[in-house]
């Protein structure tokens, strides 16, 4: 018997590749960038499931090109570059990977909240320039960390595991959600729940964890960023499109804020130029959840979802899960 057909829209790592092949004929994309559209509506034709990544629009025009698709199985915790509805009403499951990127992403928010207050990249680039002079009293003086205001924006997996990193610190932890965690997480974290509105005029930190819905789609706006300490940061790790960029380089010139992190953008891969040149902002390509370890698990549990959607099991990171008993 033949074996089902998969495109994958990068080649993974190996114990996924190993993992996949095993029991699937799979075909890779293998150009340096990201595989144009029409070659992914051509390769997607014939196949029985496609891995992607999030950089791939899956919608209804894609799933029409692969009648034969029974799963889309996204290499990402996010999933809001597929059309879930449409893959739904087309019988085709949807799968993400969340979970095992969690503590890898939670470190990373930490990675930038403390590069940003502590001016890590000013200082390499001034080392590396050659122009550093010696020790000064007044020299590049940051902010603290220990002992200031964390405020977690969206207390799901990864807003919990950045508020647990805070203990370490002896942060005060403050958070906003739209729905309220239990009162164990909240005891367990020594998190406060806040109306947004506290939350932005008290954290000297704002770290953001929503998924990118309608409700959070630039949520960091002129009106929000106004509400902020003159002395406090934000940091995105979630998605882009949270963020008005426009907003936020008009807040950083007010010095209306001191300065943000950011891993994700409104428009990847552009920057907003006016982010770009300014020192009191780190920029890092989308690499929260980037260490082998965890992309390995990412990748695996991509294959994982393919090969139960191929056996005709649920997936057991489906993000339709009404379909399995369609
Ligand atoms: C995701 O998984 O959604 C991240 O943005 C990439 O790890």
């Amino acid at each position: 018997m033949s074996k089902p057909k998969v495109y994958a829209t990068h080649q993974m790592f190996e114990p996924a590749r190993k993992l996949i092949e095993s029991r699937c004929e799979v075909e890779y994309w293998r150009g340096p960038n990201r595989p144009p559209r029409a070659t992914l509506f051509e390769k997607v034709a014939g196949k029985d499931a496609l891995i992607c990544l999030l950089t791939e629009k899956i919608n209804d025009e894609l799933l029409a090109a692969g009648p034969k698709l029974r799963i889309v199985a996204n290499i990402a915790v996010g999933f809001d570059n597929i059309d879930v509805p449409a893959c739904t009403r087309r019988k085709v499951f949807a799968s993400n990977t969340p979970g095992v990127l969690d503590e890898t992403t939670a470190d990373f928010a930490w990675t930038l909240l403390m590069a940003v207050a502590r001016r890590l990249l000013e200082g390499d680039r001034l080392m590396r320039s050659g122009k550093w002079t010696g020790w000064d009293l007044d020299q590049m003086c940051g902010a603290d960390v220990w002992g200031k205001t964390l405020g977690v924006v969206g207390f799901g997996r990864i807003g919990r595991a950045v508020a647990r990193r805070a203990g370490g610190f002896n942060m005060r932890v403050i958070y906003s959600d739209a729905i309220r965690a239990p009162l164990e997480a909240e005891r367990e974290l020594r998190a406060e729940y806040v109306p947004m509105d506290r939350l932005f005029a008290e954290a000297d930190f704002i770290s953001l964890h929503v998924p990118l819905l309608p409700e959070t789609q630039g949520l960091i706006s002129t009106a929000r960023l106004a509400q902020m300490k003159p002395t406090a940061f934000v940091i995105n790790t979630s998605r882009g499109p949270v963020v008005d960029e426009a907003a936020l380089v008009a807040a950083l010139e007010a010095k209306k804020i001191a300065g943000a992190a950011l891993d994700v953008y409104q428009k990847e891969p552009q920057v907003h130029p006016g982010l770009v040149k300014r020192q009191d902002v780190i920029l890092s390509p989308h690499i929260s959840s980037a260490s082998v370890e965890t992309r390995t698990k990412m990748a695996v549990m991509a294959c994982e979802n393919v090969i139960a959607a191929l056996d005709g099991r649920k997936p057991p990171n489906a993000l339709n899960s009404e379909l399995a008993g369609a």
